[in-house]
């Protein structure tokens, strides 16, 4: 910690004592993330009646690289994976661009999630990709996993499906603002029914949803050639990640397309919340 870090570790940890009550001091968050020039930080429930007050102390801390700070007040729920983050301090905007891996990802940060913890698995994605390759990202999101592959992969071609108009406006505008019109689509909709007319062509697959069902991963290798490569994601609890059950739903999906499959990676994204992780898998569909 150099001289300077250490006197703003101090100045942050007395401006706690000043307004939150001792007892409570424990559950002040340590850690936090930024999505662009906005702070996100998890808050417990016992700090509830506290937000502003943290609020306003990050903003002070953060100011130099932060417009805005946002509380993480609970999980994230529903099908188009819907954050519970409640404006604390600072500019209300909570539109942002956050640059990663040589893009730009332009988004809603109240609205949307750019998942820090999924940093690792997206520029791992982007070494194992190839140029010439045609992906299909089935959960697109803003572009999270799949815009840095059209960004540095060219000449690759991918579509992205997104269910959410909020996310595909954003996914849209980042394609323009990456430049990759040429080689990016979007689509607006329901994977299920979307993907029909690709069946069969992709080289890579990206099922970057953490509760697909067995329908959407029928979907994923429905839509793979021969040797083409799905990505699965998956949150699973530990006790089925015992019982193998990620592997286990990809081989009843193959076996319902009678496809033969080939598991090349098993791995860790990220501790999901206790006792469930975010996993993926690597597949082969043969
Ligand atoms: C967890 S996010 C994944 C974001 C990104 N792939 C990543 O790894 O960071 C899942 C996204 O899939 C979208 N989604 C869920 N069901 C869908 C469906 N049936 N068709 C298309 N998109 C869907 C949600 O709206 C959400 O934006």
């Amino acid at each position: 910690l150099s001289a300077e870090e250490g006197t703003r570790k101090k100045q942050l940890s007395n401006a706690f004592r000043n307004k939150i009550p001792e007892e409570l001091l424990p559950f002040v968050p340590r850690r936090w993330w930024f999505v662009g020039d906005i702070l996100i930080l998890s808050i417990p429930k016992e700090l509830a009646n506290y937000t502003k007050e943290i609020g306003l102390i990050m903003l002070k801390h953060e100011q130099k690289r932060v417009r805005t700070i946002l509380g993480k007040l609970g999980p994230t729920e529903g099908m188009i994976r819907t954050p519970s983050f409640e404006f604390l301090a600072g500019d209300p905007n909570t539109e942002t661009i956050h640059k990663e891996l040589g893009c730009l990802f332009k988004l809603d940060a109240a609205k949307l999630i750019f998942s820090p913890g999924n940093h690792g698995e997206r520029e791992r994605i982007l070494k194992i990709t190839n140029e010439n390759e045609f992906i299909i990202d089935m959960f697109a999101c803003v572009g999270n996993l799949s815009l840095p592959l059209a960004v540095h992969r060219k000449p690759v071609q991918v579509i992205a499906t997104e269910i959410n108009p909020v996310a595909y406006n954003y996914l849209t505008e980042n394609i323009k603002l990456n430049k990759v019109e040429n080689r990016m689509k979007a689509i607006l909709g329901d994977n299920r029914i979307l993907l029909k007319e690709f069946e069969g062509q992709a080289d890579r697959v990206l099922l970057g949803y953490l509760d697909s069902d067995i329908n959407q991963i029928q979907q994923g290798i429905c839509l793979c050639k021969k040797g083409a490569i799905i990505h699965y994601h998956e949150a699973t609890p530990s006790k089925a990640e015992i019982q193998n059950r990620p592997i286990n739903r990809l081989k009843e999906a193959a076996k319902l397309e009678n496809r033969e499959i080939k598991i090349l990676i098993k791995k860790k994204v990220k501790k999901y919340s206790p006792g469930i992780n975010h996993l993926v898998i690597d597949v082969q569909i043969l």
